[in-house]
């Protein structure tokens, strides 16, 4: 049994409470490399932002979950050698879905974990949440239920469409649970491909394309049931179109697609939503800035030669996203 205090990572408590009387909300970026890594050690420093990283299913398929976890604990020791004295760096399971893989993140020094029991019945994705709970806050680390399904593919729960969160279901949840923060369904959904421009109408001012809006109401709604408690965003990219762009130009084959615009995210941290997940931008970040280097440098065989312009590109991204979007930055 490890404990996430012994290696300087910290739960999500405080950084939420913070968050929600702050008006801003914490990115969880997700992470399955060391590239990816680095990028949001460096933004979250030089912006002074506090920072959740992110373990999905796929990532610890992907890059093992017990490298992931020293990775994370790498990150603190390279945050105080950049120059913070206290980071304040969350190590998160995204989408956990057991008890036994929560049970196991828990043992080997994640601070905090989602269990995610939204494709189950009501009464048990109570029962296996309570469970999580119960074994999680014996060590201090903190729990995000999910209630209502995002539209698309959450992990392996494939959801064709999406049911908003029933507010009126939220506190009785939320009691019998004792979760920590709870991700909810107000209109986002996973991965690059959210929208479709036919779902989406013309902005005559700005000759973008925009999706049906967010469901605020829901929110609000769920705001006034719970008040004060930290609530999640799933599924918050915004598909910026330059990326897309980029990749299609130097062989890619991206259809079109939309994400959730910036401004409904700013809107969103601005409330009880203080945890907004973002994966899917980062990939297009380093897909573009990948294909670019390959393409312009044909004869390039280092890695680091390309892995490092993507780099570049996600650590600005990420200090897009948290300057601009989250307002998370200066609070170190
Ligand atoms: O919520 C889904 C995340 O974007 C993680 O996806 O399982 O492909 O790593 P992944
Ligand atoms: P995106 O696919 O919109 O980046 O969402 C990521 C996410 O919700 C991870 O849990
Ligand atoms: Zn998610």
């Amino acid at each position: 049994m490890i404990n996430y205090k012994t290696l300087g990572l910290v739960n999500t408590r405080d950084m939420f409470a913070k968050a929600v009387k702050g008006g801003y909300a914490i990115p969880a970026f997700n992470f399955n490399n060391m590239e990816q890594l680095q990028a949001i050690v460096k933004a979250s420093v030089e912006t002074k932002s506090p920072v959740i990283l992110q373990v999905s299913k796929g990532a610890r398929d992907y890059a093992n979950q017990t490298l992931l976890r020293y990775m994370a604990e790498g990150a603190v020791a390279y945050a105080k050698e950049l120059g913070c004295e206290k980071p304040e760096i969350v190590l998160h399971l995204d989408h956990g879905d057991s008890f036994e893989t929560c049970k196991s993140c828990i043992d080997m020094g994640f601070s905090s974990v989602m269990i995610d029991g939204s494709h189950l019945p009501y009464e048990e994705n109570v029962a296996l949440t309570k469970k999580v709970v119960e074994y999680a806050h014996q060590f201090d680390v903190t729990v995000e239920g999910e209630l209502g399904v995002l539209a698309g593919v959450e992990d392996e729960v494939s959801a064709e469409e999406s049911h908003y969160t029933k507010p009126e279901e939220v506190v009785d949840f939320v009691t019998k649970t004792g979760c920590d923060s709870l991700a909810i369904s107000i209109g986002t959904s996973h991965g690059a491909y959210k929208f479709t421009p036919e779902q989406c109408t013309l902005d005559p001012e700005t000759g973008r394309l925009l999706p049906p809006p967010l469901a605020f109401d829901v929110l609000a709604a769920i705001e006034k049931e719970l008040p004060g408690f930290p609530i999640v965003l799933h599924g918050s990219s915004s598909v910026p179109q330059e990326d897309v762009d980029t990749i299609n130009k130097y062989g890619g084959k991206m259809v079109a697609a939309v994400g959730i615009p910036e401004e409904q995210l700013r809107k969103a941290a601005k409330s009880a939503v203080c945890k907004i997940n973002i994966d899917s931008d980062s990939r297009l970040a380093m897909t573009a800035a990948v294909r670019k280097t390959l393409a312009e440098k044909p004869g390039e065989f280092d890695p680091r030669k390309y892995l490092g312009p993507a780099r570049e590109s996600m650590q600005k991204l990420y200090m897009h996203k948290i300057i601009n979007v989250l307002g998370s930055n200066d609070r170190l």
